[in-house]
């Protein structure tokens, strides 16, 4: 249980991984660290350049805790995370997020939604009003990649669900982050209007080979999008399993019905109820230390 503390030196976290996490672990204050309440443990997981990754796990079980230490919105309790060989150590410029809700500002277009980050974020925000117009041509040309051509003047009250999960991933994407993190984008959108946004999101990070972190609760997503898919154990998070997705890319939305996609499906399903069966047994059941636990990282 101890966090072994990384031997590396900074300057060799610039190798082949992307994101970096070295035994990583998060109790959210001081008084929750005393008590040695972390709500992930021991976390290491390492991207390569371009690689898409997918977490899933329970409920409350620290995906979204994860994607706060990714983006340096939290500082872990124990061990070290390295962005692009940076040691990560406040918000990060290099990132773009979405979540389950849109959240775009309802008294903006839709064009000036997926302009704000460039109102804001540097090097943009000095070089805004002069690159207006050419800022302008990249989200138009942006929204028109997943569909929104026609739109871009409409607010976002005027947009159906999924439109405003695309208007959001846009907004995410406008500043040309390499990191791309997606918690739950999809959680809320019907069925079929999900699986248009798995291929939009397959599309544009084919295109633009950005890495991706995505949370789901949603298995299949995961593995239809995800090069690795990591299941987090419930609460405190640790990593328990790693699988490597080899289906052949570009993936179409047929390799959903292929026996070698259920097959991976049910596989990661098995470990999601191995973790759930003895809170159904048993309600008095909660240590949350899995005896398989082996948080096993990227090889
Ligand atoms: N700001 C906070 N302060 C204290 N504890 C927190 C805070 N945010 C989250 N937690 C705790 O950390 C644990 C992990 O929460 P987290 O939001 O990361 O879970 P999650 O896997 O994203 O859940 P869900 O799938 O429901 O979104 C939970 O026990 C939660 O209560
Ligand atoms: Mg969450």
């Amino acid at each position: 249980m101890d966090s072994t503390p990384s031997t590396l030196p900074t300057a060799d976290a610039s190798g082949p991984y992307f994101v970096d996490f070295r035994h990583v672990w998060l109790a959210y204050n001081e008084a929750l660290l005393a008590e040695g309440k972390f709500a992930v443990e021991d976390i290491s997981l390492q991207l390569r350049r371009g690689e898409f990754v997918a977490i899933v796990g329970p409920s409350g079980c620290g995906k979204s805790t994860f994607m706060k230490l990714a983006t340096g919105l939290k500082k872990p309790s124990r061990g070290e995370i390295f962005v692009a060989g940076q040691p990560v150590t406040g918000p990060l410029k290099i990132s773009g997020m979405a979540f389950q809700a849109s959240s775009l500002l309802p008294w903006r277009t839709t064009l000036a939604n997926v302009l704000l980050p460039l109102e804001i974020v540097e090097p943009f925000r000095s070089q805004f009003k002069a690159k207006k117009r050419e800022f302008e041509d990249r989200a138009r040309t942006l929204l028109a990649s997943v569909g929104l051509a026609g739109y871009e003047d409409k607010f976002p009250w005027q947009l159906s669900g999924g439109m405003q999960q695309r208007a959001s991933i846009c907004r995410a994407l406008i500043h040309e982050p390499q990191l791309l993190l997606l918690d739950e984008p999809f959680g809320a959108l019907d069925a079929f209007t999900r699986e248009e946004l798995w291929c939009t999101l397959r599309d544009l990070q084919a295109a633009k080979q950005f890495n991706v972190i995505l949370v789901t609760h949603d298995l299949r997503e995961s593995v239809f999008l995800a090069d690795t898919v990591y299941v987090m154990s419930k609460s405190p998070g640790r990593l328990l399993h790693q699988r490597r997705i080899e289906l052949a890319r570009p993936r179409d939305l047929e390799v959903t019905y292929t026996p070698e996609f259920t097959d991976i499906v049910h596989e990661l399903r098995g470990h999601i109820g191995a973790m759930r069966q003895p809170a159904i047994n048993s309600n008095s059941s909660s240590s949350s230390s899995s005896s398989t636990s082996t948080n096993k990282a990227a090889a």
